[in-house]
C-alpha cells in the first residue's frame, strides 16, 4: 500500500479554507463572529495576531464572543463571560490558579491541557480565512458545537 497517496496536498489544504471576513472587520471589535461548515468560531485579532476557537466555550458552553481579552501568565487568553474560564488563544488551553510549589503563599497559572478547539486563521488580501482543526481528534468544547442556541445564549 502507497501510505504517501493519502496525504492532502497542500493546494487541497487551502481549498477548506472558508473566507470569513475582511481585515476591516476587526478594527473596532477586534472579533468576528463566524460560522464554518456549521461550526460556530470566533476569530479574535490582538498584537498583530488572529486566533479562531470554538466559539461556545468547553465549561457549559458560554459565548466566548463576548469574553475579555486578557494576558494570563504570558499567554493572551479569552476569559468566559460566565464563570471566567480563562482559556489561551493560541492553544485552546485551559488555565487554573494554583499555589507555587516552590513558594506556596504565591499563586501562578497552570495549564489543564487543551479543552478548546483551535482553528487556523490565514490572510490572504486583505481576507480573512478559518480552516477548521480535525475533527477526528476530539477535544471538549465539541460537545457544544452540536447544540443550538437562542439570542440570550441560552442553550436549546
Ligand atoms: Fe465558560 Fe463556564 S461556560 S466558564
Amino acid at each position: 500500500q502507497n501510505m504517501g497517496q493519502t496525504r492532502s496536498k497542500p493546494e487541497e489544504e487551502d481549498d477548506s479554507a472558508v473566507l470569513v471576513a475582511q481585515e476591516e472587520d476587526f478594527k473596532e471589535s477586534k472579533r468576528v463572529r463566524a460560522r464554518v461548515n456549521d461550526r460556530e468560531v470566533v476569530i479574535f485579532y490582538h498584537d498583530g495576531k488572529y486566533n479562531a476557537l470554538d466559539l461556545r466555550c468547553y465549561h457549559a458552553g458560554g459565548p466566548l464572543h463576548l469574553g475579555e481579552i486578557e494576558d494570563i501568565g504570558g499567554q493572551t487568553c479569552v476569559i468566559c463571560p460566565w464563570h471566567k474560564y480563562k482559556i489561551a488563544l493560541a492553544t485552546g488551553e485551559g488555565l487554573y490558579e494554583g499555589s507555587d510549589p516552590q513558594d506556596p503563599k504565591e499563586t501562578m497559572w497552570f495549564s489543564k491541557g487543551v479543552k478548546q478547539r483551535i482553528h487556523k486563521v490565514m490572510v490572504r488580501n486583505g481576507g480573512v480565512y478559518v480552516k477548521l482543526s480535525d475533527t477526528r481528534i476530539q477535544c471538549e468544547s465539541d460537545y457544544y458545537t452540536s447544540k443550538t442556541f437562542d439570542e440570550d445564549n441560552n442553550m436549546l
